[in-house]
């Protein structure tokens, strides 16, 4: 009797091992590491000021000059006005400045961050070398689509993008 407990204890447990085997690696469906996600905003004056046109970006998208370069050119940015009151101006870039990709602990922000050369402030997120990398395969044409229009529009293809999830299984490219 007890060798018969022993036994299917012993059989148990080197089916669960097999099956484990089998499988390869344990994986949870739809989970995404910490360190790969951005942090969703959640500053209500930038989600309002800087949303108000086209996604409201993460601070981790850029470093840190790119951002004061960027909120010291507002009354021309990229040919519209979006310049703020003083207040407003000197909150946001406190905020892009002390959330920026420097100061991220997400591997997806350091790999934007390591793709620009020390000596460039880019503005834009959509012409940093691991954005081109990561969409050398969209085909131009489809950012002209009605529902996409830009590169810069980020979660018509990403809809997880709000959330800081840039996960490839996450990514629908709109067909129209
Ligand atoms: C009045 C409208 C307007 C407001 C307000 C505005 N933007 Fe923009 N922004 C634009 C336009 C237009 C573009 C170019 C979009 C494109 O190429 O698709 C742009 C582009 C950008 C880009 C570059 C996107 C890329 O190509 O990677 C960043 C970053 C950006 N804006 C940040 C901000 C921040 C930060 C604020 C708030 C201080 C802000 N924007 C407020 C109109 C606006
Ligand atoms: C036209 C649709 C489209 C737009 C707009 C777009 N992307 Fe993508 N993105 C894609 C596709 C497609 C991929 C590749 C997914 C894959 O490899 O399966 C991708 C991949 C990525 C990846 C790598 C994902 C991974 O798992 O490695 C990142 C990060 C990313 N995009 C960020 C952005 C950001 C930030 C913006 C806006 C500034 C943006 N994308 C705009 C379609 C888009």
């Amino acid at each position: 009797m007890r060798l018969a407990i022993i036994l299917s204890l012993f059989l148990s447990i080197s089916i669960s091992s097999y099956a484990l085997a089998d499988s390869g690696k344990y994986e949870r469906k739809g989970y995404v590491p910490q360190s790969k996600l951005l942090k969703p905003v959640k500053y209500k004056l930038y989600l309002d000021e800087c949303g108000a046109c086209h996604f409201a970006f993460q601070p981790e998208l850029l470093p840190a000059r790119s951002w004061q370069k960027m909120m010291n050119t507002l009354e021309d940015h990229f040919g519209d006005d979006a310049s703020l009151d003083e207040e407003s101006t000197a909150q946001i870039a406190a905020f892009l400045k002390w959330e920026s990709a420097e100061q991220s602990s997400s591997k997806r922000a350091q790999k934007f961050l390591r793709s620009i050369r020390p000596n460039e402030s880019p503005l834009r997120i959509t012409e940093t070398r691991y954005f081109k990398d990561k969409h050398d395969e969209v085909d131009p044409s489809v950012y002209k689509r009605k529902s996409i229009g830009s590169p810069a529009n980020c979660i018509a293809c990403h809809t997880t993008a709000d959330k800081g999830n840039y996960q490839d299984e996450f990514v629908k490219v709109p067909r129209r």
